[in-house]
């Protein structure tokens, strides 16, 4: 078997013109202009791309960009007293602090000083409550992305077998989640998971959030099944610096039935499904 490959880059392009529709019609009908505001401590390279991004493809479907940059050394109190701004922003319908926040600042701290309803990542403890107990919430980004690409690969995906290999906040635990929303039978595997190949070869859907180059072979995949590779490792080939996913793309695609590749795959979805929270946001605030 060849597998399908999943056009993650075509999905976000489709995802984020509809949102630029919505946004439009928002403007026109109501003189409501979605606004993000994303805040940035210190200067990681990976998180100033990734913030870069965001802010450019906010602007590209209609909305406003708020970025904030703060120094590495920034106080907690600082960062709080910012986030409290924002909070009290109308203007402002979406929060995100990207992570990882330099090591004297605290993450859950900062994350749940965020207003829920502003909350875009869906990391706000009361979101993780409201999704684990399947009420309406702010859905983590990356997740609901996968959640999108594989309903729109099987319709439904009732009682299917997923594996998600990763056990992050960000990635593996919503996704698990939001797979058993779906009415799959979810498995949660990761690092200390014994006969982790066996466990993956049970799979329907596989999906792979372990941040490991390549570490999952074409011979751990059932025939057939579809594999979400949400890794994005950057490393040394043949004296060349390349992109890789969590899964080795050439030995899975020969027995998968369909699979996302990196880069194109889950990556674009992710900052499209940031916009699409940010709308929702927006909505929900002018009820
Ligand atoms: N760092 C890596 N992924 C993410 C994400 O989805 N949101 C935020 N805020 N930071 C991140």
């Amino acid at each position: 078997m060849v597998a399908q490959v999943i056009d993650g880059k075509a999905f976000a392009a489709t995802v984020r013109g509809q949102v630029a529709d919505h946004v439009a019609r928002l403007k026109e009908e109501h003189g409501i202009t979605p606004g993000l505001a994303v805040v940035l401590v210190g200067e990681d390279p990976a998180s100033q791309v990734y913030v870069r991004s965001k802010g450019k493809q906010t602007v590209e479907v209609g909305m406003n960009s708020y970025e904030h940059k703060l120094d590495a050394d920034t106080s907690e109190a600082e960062l709080l007293a910012l986030i409290d701004k924002l909070n009290n922003d109308p203007a402002v319908h979406g929060i995100l602090v990207q992570l990882p926040l330099p090591k004297h600042l605290n993450e859950d701290l900062v994350i749940n000083a965020i207003d829920p309803a502003k909350d875009v990542d869906g990391f706000h403890i009361s979101n993780v409550g409201l999704l684990g107990t399947g009420q309406k919430s702010m859905v983590p980004c990356t997740p609901l992305g996968c959640l999108m690409m594989l309903r729109d690969h099987h319709g439904s995906l009732s009682g299917m077998d997923a594996v998600v290999i990763g056990r992050s906040n960000i990635v593996g635990k919503p996704m698990a989640q939001l797979l058993l929303g779906d009415s799959c039978t979810v498995t949660i595997a990761h690092s200390r998971t014994r006969n982790l190949p066996e466990v993956v070869r049970r799979a329907d859907i596989v999906v792979a959030a372990v941040g490991r180059p390549e570490m999952v072979q074409g011979d751990w995949i059932k025939e057939g099944a579809t594999v979400i590779d949400v890794g994005i490792n950057r490393i040394e080939r043949d004296g060349k610096k390349v992109l890789v996913g969590d899964v080795h793309y050439e030995s899975a695609a020969a027995v998968a039935g369909a699979i996302t590749p990196v880069p194109g795959g889950v990556g674009p979805m992710t900052i499209a499904c940031l916009l699409a929270n940010t709308l929702t946001a927006c909505c929900r605030s002018h009820g």
